[in-house]
């Protein structure tokens, strides 16, 4: 079976091999010059590598080819067939060009571009919280998240062998605190500690605000996180009121979540504070159903017992603090229920804000 334009060689009285590779391969290389459809796609295809192809005529001459032809006519039809597969892939990748089958490509499809990202949501939510406070004349500061028992604890009224230190005796550090020998370093367990450290370098008047991450001996499930995020807030000067707090959290509320909020304020105990409350927020009005009232932020006037520890003179100063879970709030605002889904970093879940 002979390729009809297979080139014969024969010479004189010589037999020689029947296939000069040398000029199929010139020729196929001209031939993939020229195609410039995908109908001349395919006719370059069924010439070479089609099954009644030449190459296929030049493996079934092997049989009755010259024994000692036969490894060259082997490697020169492999050769061959290599060429033509890899002219035929330049072909069909080419701008103009078209797959083998004779699909054309649609250029006016939309590109498979890199989607953008951008900002996590509790990030957004923290900075919108951070953004009501600052337009409210709050300045923002960010205080250590390895802390010291003292800030953490003994300078907030929680004595060492206070009960309310259960839940956040939490993450302690190997290292020494170096400014009280024997007590370990901590993971503060919430913001509240900055509060101490910024009276201690600061004096009144002061209206800060505290964001960062806070840690807690909590198992994770749908409302716990052993890492979580809060916002802490202080005022000082010396006149502070309470009315100001509720004034202050009312209007922060209304801003953060919209003018139809509907809050409470519940008495409550914190040892850093005296008067203290928990603000709720009427969860009906927001189009959550699970309870009524949902608890968002701890608040009071600041307790003297904290001025005395940072060494404030007696009775010279008043303040107020509050401090509010980032999570929460967040979840509330855009109707999220599960707090993992913040950390698990599912595109599906996070490109949804
Ligand atoms: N630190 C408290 C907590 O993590 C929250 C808190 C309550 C902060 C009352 C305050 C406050 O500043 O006045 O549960």
């Amino acid at each position: 079976m002979f390729f009809k334009d297979a080139p014969l060689v024969k010479s004189g009285a010589f037999y020689m091999m029947q296939w000069n590779f040398q000029d199929l391969q010139t020729q196929a290389q001209s031939e993939a010059q020229a195609i410039d459809s995908p109908q001349a796609l395919e006719s370059f295809r069924l010439k070479y590598l089609g099954k009644k192809g030449l190459i296929a005529a030049v493996f079934a001459s092997l049989p009755g080819a010259q024994p000692a032809d036969k490894a060259a006519i082997g490697k020169g039809a492999n050769e061959l067939r290599t060429l033509a597969q890899r002219l035929m892939a330049e072909k069909s990748s080419g701008p103009l060009s078209n797959s083998a089958s004779g699909e054309r490509q649609d250029i006016s499809l939309p590109g498979t571009g890199e989607s953008l990202g951008h900002t996590h949501i509790l990030t957004r939510t923290m900075r919108e919280i951070i953004a009501v406070f600052e337009q409210m004349g709050f300045v923002t500061v960010e205080t250590p998240e390895i802390e010291t028992e003292f800030h953490n604890f003994t300078g907030l009224n929680i004595p060492v062998d206070h009960p309310s230190r259960d839940a956040f005796d939490t993450f302690y550090l190997d290292a020494e605190d170096p400014s009280a020998k024997g007590r370990r370093l901590l993971l503060r367990s919430h913001t509240s500690p900055g509060q101490v450290r910024i009276m201690k370098a600061h004096k009144p008047p002061m209206a800060v605000i505290v964001p960062g991450r806070v840690y807690r001996p909590d198992a994770v499930d749908a409302s716990h996180s052993f890492m979580f995020h809060q916002v802490e807030g202080l005022l000082v000067d010396e006149s502070a009121q309470f009315s100001q707090l509720k004034g202050l959290l009312t209007e922060f509320c209304r801003r953060f979540f919209g003018q139809g909020v509907v809050m409470r304020f519940r008495p409550h105990f914190f040892p850093f504070t005296e008067p203290s409350a928990e603000v709720d927020i009427n969860a009906e009005i927001l189009g959550i159903q699970r309870k009524k009232w949902l608890e968002i932020l701890g608040c009071g006037m600041v307790n003297p017992k904290v001025f005395e520890a940072v060494g404030y003179p007696k009775g010279k100063y008043k303040g107020f603090a509050f401090g509010m879970g980032v999570e929460r709030m967040a979840m509330l605002k855009y109707g999220i229920n599960d707090i993992r889904l913040f950390y698990e970093n599912d595109v599906r879940f996070l490109k949804q804000f």
